[in-house]
């Protein structure tokens, strides 16, 4: 059978990775696939730069639309990132009858529902298994395996970057910026920095693994982010006293009374198995009405991990290559025609526990004045804890967890406890997840 003709679009980290795996386990692959595949172009910035594959075979240029106007090539694979040229050459791809594989999550988040409609119109598959959590599978596993449930929650490590600097921070005490050069020496930082470490590229995930669980439009403007850059190491260690770890966490909930989008660091007991996911792997869990729950662990950044989902959708594409575009999974998992929205909650409709810390005087009375606030609201106080001032420290600490509450309410207590005379600096406030 003749061989399937596949051309990058940028070979860096990601697409030298998939050329070499392409190259290395050719044989495996034609035996999984029963036809060969072959790179066969690919546009670079640079022709001189070093690469991770072989390209004596490769037809190398500057120009990304040769690739994807090239009559030969069967799949174009996108890997130069961004949302602007990259969108501009998979549509053109598209356009000219291509199937597309990306790794580009930006560019899925925002722009997905359009590139969706223009692949359906051609009859051509977009693939974006690598887009989120790497190597997993785990769009795979959530629109294939799991189809049979009504998917109920979702909650993920989604960044390698942020799980990787939180780990190093809490085990050997080293700062953010430190990690972080070492995060992005190794590959696993995106181009710009503050999308991991803002929650920017875990919203951009978490988008599509809401759609695709509840069968909603990719919405990335309804996505609370917040990131890890303003966590303090005293947070993490009195988390840790507390009996949770923190971590950076995209949660998806589907309610009877709309969703909950949102990215955030999060306290979770320390014995979960979630919590325990360190260094740059990544791990979601997909709870299911007949299933239950499901985790799903693996490397979430690298060459070889998103390599290997890249190749994966490529092996894919080319099994469906010759059958009628009705046999293969749609787009988002749903029929494109049954894609619904529904209403997506803001941050004070949220239901959480709270972690919730004051630095305040030490004088008699301001302990039980804190508690009031949160009675006046009907919210439930789960732990309180003061901590000794440290040396030369004029004020103590105090921290409540509350229980499940309404994050409007939590807000308000705040704001009513930082306008009190005792109160030393802006609360912290950190969500609580138990997942049991
Ligand atoms: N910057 C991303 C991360 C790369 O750290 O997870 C993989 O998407």
């Amino acid at each position: 059978m003749k061989a399937i003709k596949v051309g990058i679009l940028g070979l860096g980290t990601v697409g030298g990775g998939t050329a070499l795996v392409l190259q290395r386990n050719a044989s495996e692959i034609s035996r999984r696939i029963g036809r060969a595949v072959e790179v066969t172009m690919a546009s670079v910035r640079n022709l001189d730069s070093e690469r991770l594959c072989d390209c004596s075979q490769l037809t190398l240029t500057q120009d990304p639309f040769e690739v994807v106007d090239a009559s030969e090539i069967d799949i174009v694979v996108e890997l130069i990132g961004g949302d602007t040229l990259a969108k501009e050459l998979m549509l053109k791809a598209i356009g000219n009858g291509k199937h597309v594989v990306t790794a580009n999550k930006a560019l899925i988040a925002l722009h997905g529902n359009e590139i969706f409609a223009a692949a359906q119109a051609k009859d051509v598959s977009v693939s974006y298994e690598s887009a989120v959590a790497g190597g997993i599978g785990i769009i795979k596993a959530i629109r294939e395996g799991l189809a049979g449930n009504k998917i109920e929650l979702l909650a993920g490590i989604i960044n390698g970057t942020a799980n990787f600097i939180l780990t190093e921070m809490r085990d050997k005490g080293r700062t953010f910026e430190d990690v972080l050069a070492e995060a992005q020496s190794l590959g696993y930082a995106e181009a710009d920095p503050t999308f991991d470490v803002e929650g920017i590229d875990a919203a951009h995930k978490l988008t599509i693994l809401a759609a695709i669980a509840f069968g909603t439009p990719l919405q990335f403007e309804k996505v609370y982010a917040e990131g890890i850059s303003k966590l303090s190491l005293t947070d993490v260690a009195y988390a840790e006293e507390l009996g949770y770890r923190i971590k950076h966490l995209g949660i998806a909930k589907n309610s009877h009374d709309g969703l909950e989008l949102r990215v955030h660091p999060t306290l979770i007991p320390s014995e979960r198995l979630l919590a325990n996911v360190d260094g740059v792997m990544n791990a979601v869990l997909v709870k299911g009405d007949a299933v239950g729950n499901t985790l799903h662990y693996g490397a979430g950044a690298g060459a070889e991990p998103t390599a290997s989902a890249v190749v994966a959708d490529i092996l894919d594409i080319v099994r469906s290559i010759d059958a009628s575009p009705s046999c293969r999974v749609p787009h988002l998992g749903f029929q494109p025609e049954a894609i619904q929205s529904l209403p997506v909650k803001t941050p004070d409709q949220f239901e959480s526990a709270y972690y919730l810390r004051f630095d305040v005087n030490d004088v008699a009375g301001v302990m039980s004045k804190l508690s009031a606030k949160f009675a006046d609201r009907n919210i439930s106080i789960e732990s309180i804890t003061q901590k000794e001032p440290s040396l030369g420290q004029d004020f103590v600490s105090v921290i409540f967890v509350t229980q499940r509450t309404r994050e409007g309410l939590v807000d308000q207590a705040i704001e009513s406890i930082e306008s009190m005379g005792d109160v030393r600096a802006d609360a912290v406030k950190i969500r609580v997840e138990h997942f049991d």
